[in-house]
Formats: C-alpha cells, sequence, structure tokens
C-alpha cells in the first residue's frame, strides 16, 4: 500500500523540530495526539507580532495596538470559518480544550442542571471530559450515567435511548485519543435533541485531522486545542450555539469581560469578550490563526486521506512484523491514526523509554483515560499517533525499534 495523497517527507522540512536528532537518531515524532509539531509559518506569525506589533488588544487607541486587534479578530475569523461556525461571535478563546469544557460545566451546567438531573458521558472520554462533571455532580447531587465501548473500541449504542432517558446533556469525545474511535456524533447529538438534551463534543482529536462543520456535527458546544493542530499551547477554542452562550453567565470575571462595572455590580460584555476575561493569549492567538491557514492551504480532505492511509499501512506493518506479539486495543473503524498497544509483556514505559534511544517518540501511560483504561483492564499503554508529516519510513522504524526492544528484554 502506497501512501500518495500527500507528500509528508517533504512536508517535514516545514517543521524544524523535526530536523533534529534524538540520541544520535534522526526523530521520529509519533505523538502527535499529546501535542502536534509546529511549523515555521506558525513560528514566524508568533514572533512578528512580538518583534512588530506587541500590544495590548481591545484598548489602545495607537497604530500597533490596533494591528494586534484586527490579528487577533481575523484568527477568531479564520477558526469560525475552519469549523463551520454561523458566527465569530460564537468563537470564544480559552487557554485550552480543558478550559473550554470547564467553562460549559461552570456556566451553562450551573446555569440549568438541578439537583437529581442526569449527565451521559462515554467510556471513551479524556479526564476534561470527565472531572468537570465529577467535580459539578458532588456538588448538586447530579446522576452521571455512562455509554460503554465494545471490544473494537466503538461506543455500545445499542441502549442509549434507554441511557438518554432524563438527560439533560451529553458529553461526547469526537475522537477517541486512545483507541482512535471516531465517534457517530451526529446520530447521538440527533437522538440527545429528540430528548431536550444538550450535547458537548470535546474535538481535540477531530478538529486537527478531519474537516469539521459544526453544523454538521450538530452538537451545541465544540471545544478543541491550538497545539494539536499545528498551532501554539495556551490556547483553546469553545464553540457554542449563539442563543445558548448569550443565556449563560460569565465563567471567570475580570478585565476584558465587561461593560461596566460600579460598586454595586457589573454589567458582561458582549460575545465572544464575555468569556475572555483578562488580556488574552495575543501571540497564541495569532499562532492558531497561522496553523489555520497551514491547514487550509494543504487541504483537510488530502490531511484525512493520508491519515488514514498511514494508519493502515501502521496497522497491516506491525501485525506482519511483530505478529502475535504486538496487541493492538480496539479494532474500530472509521478511526483515527491513533494506535494503542501492548507489546509481548514488556511495559509501555520501558517501551516508550527504549524506542526513545532509537529516537521515536511514543507516548506510554493512561493518556487521560483513567476509565476507559479501566475498561479495557489494562493499567497503561503504548500509544503511536500519526499526524500529516509521518511517513511510512517512520512506521517502519517503529516496527523494526519494537523488535530491538524485545531483543533487549
Ligand atoms: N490529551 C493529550 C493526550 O492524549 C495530552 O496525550
Amino acid at each position: 500500500m502506497s501512501v500518495n495523497t500527500l507528500n509528508s517527507a517533504s512536508l517535514k522540512a516545514d517543521f524544524p523540530l523535526l530536523g533534529r536528532q534524538v540520541h544520535g537518531k534522526p526523530i521520529v515524532y509519533l505523538d502527535s495526539a499529546a501535542t502536534s509539531q509546529k511549523p515555521r509559518a506558525v513560528l514566524e506569525a508568533m514572533t512578528t507580532y512580538y518583534d512588530d506589533y506587541n500590544a495590548n488588544v481591545h484598548r489602545g487607541a495607537y497604530l500597533i495596538a490596533e494591528q494586534s486587534t484586527t490579528e487577533m479578530e481575523l484568527a477568531r475569523q479564520k477558526v469560525q470559518h475552519f469549523i463551520g461556525a454561523p458566527a465569530q461571535e460564537e468563537i470564544i478563546f480559552t487557554k485550552n480544550a480543558t478550559e473550554a469544557l470547564n467553562l460549559v460545566v461552570n456556566s451553562w451546567g450551573r446555569s440549568n442542571l438541578q439537583p437529581g438531573d442526569a449527565v451521559l458521558l462515554s467510556l471513551l472520554e479524556h479526564h476534561s471530559n470527565i472531572v468537570p462533571w465529577h467535580i459539578l455532580a458532588k456538588e448538586r447531587d447530579l446522576e452521571l450515567r455512562w455509554i460503554s465501548v465494545g471490544d473494537d473500541g466503538h461506543l455500545d449504542l445499542s441502549n442509549l435511548d434507554k441511557l438518554l432517558d432524563g438527560v439533560k446533556v451529553v458529553g461526547i469525545s469526537a475522537m477517541s485519543n486512545v483507541l482512535g474511535t471516531v465517534v457517530p456524533v451526529r446520530a447521538i447529538a440527533d437522538a440527545a435533541h429528540e430528548r431536550g438534551a444538550v450535547v458537548v463534543c470535546d474535538a481535540c482529536q477531530l478538529v486537527p485531522h478531519r474537516a469539521c462543520d459544526v453544523i454538521e456535527l450538530g452538537v451545541d458546544f465544540l471545544a478543541f486545542s491550538g497545539h494539536k493542530m499545528c498551532g501554539p499551547t495556551g490556547i483553546g477554542v469553545l464553540w457554542g450555539r449563539r442563543e445558548l452562550l448569550e443565556e449563560m453567565p460569565p465563567f471567570l470575571g475580570g478585565g476584558e469581560m465587561i461593560l461596566d462595572v460600579s460598586t454595586e455590580g457589573f454589567l458582561p460584555n458582549e460575545l465572544p469578550w464575555k468569556f475572555e476575561a483578562g488580556t488574552p493569549p495575543i501571540a497564541e492567538t495569532i499562532g492558531l490563526g497561522a496553523a489555520v491557514d497551514y491547514l487550509t492551504d494543504i487541504g483537510m480532505e488530502a490531511i484525512a486521506d493520508h491519515e488514514e492511509s498511514l494508519t493502515a499501512y501502521a496497522l497491516k506493518t506491525l501485525e506482519d512484523r511483530l505478529g502475535e506479539s504486538i496487541v493492538i486495543h480496539g479494532a474500530a473503524h472509521p478511526r483515527g491514526g491513533t494506535i494503542s498497544f501492548a507489546y509481548r509483556d514488556i511495559h509501555p514505559h520501558d517501551i516508550s523509554q527504549i524506542l526513545d534511544q532509537h529516537g521515536i517518540c511514543v507516548r506510554a501511560g493512561h493518556h487521560c483515560a483513567k476509565p476507559l483504561m479501566r475498561h479495557l483492564g489494562v493499567t497503561a499503554t503504548a500509544r503511536a499517533s500519526l499526524y500529516l508529516y509521518n511517513t511510512e519510513s517512520d512506521i517502519d522504524c517503529l516496527a523494526y525499534a519494537l523488535n530491538e526492544t524485545a531483543a533487549f528484554f
């Protein structure tokens, strides 16, 4: 099988870090589900901001302050178009996806959930779409329900109707950060809406890898982070339906998020600034805008095709070369390029450390998905995750190094 939708070998040259060596070996970066590498265009956009027009936004009436405000708001429009959002006011910049999800739970959740209300989550969720609900559930006496996962890594939706009975909100990951499962978000959202529930989607692993349209997904809130989509750390996005955002109280209080303040109280700002308290991550927002441009120029369809082909190549190569000594967790289809595995009886952390000696970066651990780990009956997995800059040669290196790992033990 050949991967020909993207020229990833030449794309690597866009990413300065991918030119380095680790332990004397060319780096093979297979941890993009944790964070992606950053192309030069993103780094330059951020440096240009600091070099040429570093000033606070929405405040100064001088040229460079107007320029920083314009560039930041331009980045908001780029993100809006990237995810098919109807309005730029619906794009809220946060510190990361975790903060975006906490915003929904604390603002929408506190205003709308009463003791006895039920929240439906899935066992594929990352802790960031679990723990905030646990905190509110304890405080408000909410019931948390769970959509289970089958052996193949798909959600078990056979009893969805029953699970949705009386549910006020559904929190759902669009793509598993452990198994790569692509979740049928639209079908779940439609079923939830029929019951009058609101749908909060964690799209951290989807937005960087697939063309996304919030209207087609049919959800009410969508959270994702910049650093997994070629952008910098420190910037996340919450998209929400305007009518819901309008009714929600602010999450954090301070500068930027007010129209007026007196000794008696305050008047919140309009969307989106109502939810953006304090000086925002300006350089990071501009960097995210450059990342959106970079991905758009390459084309999200081409990226998705490339990852699909490369994932198939990876699964076949690992199976052909390592046989029964490797166990891939889950067998979902469709799936993204995130591959969790067990290899012989070697601990995932040992696998990761030995692969590191070959210049190969994979993540080992619970991947912030402990309920899923418990369901799989493991405490940790090794995880290789692919992105647009990975090649068949990267996969061949992984298979070769895993064989070497076996010899070492
Ligand atoms: N959520 C990120 C991961 O899965 C950090 O690695």
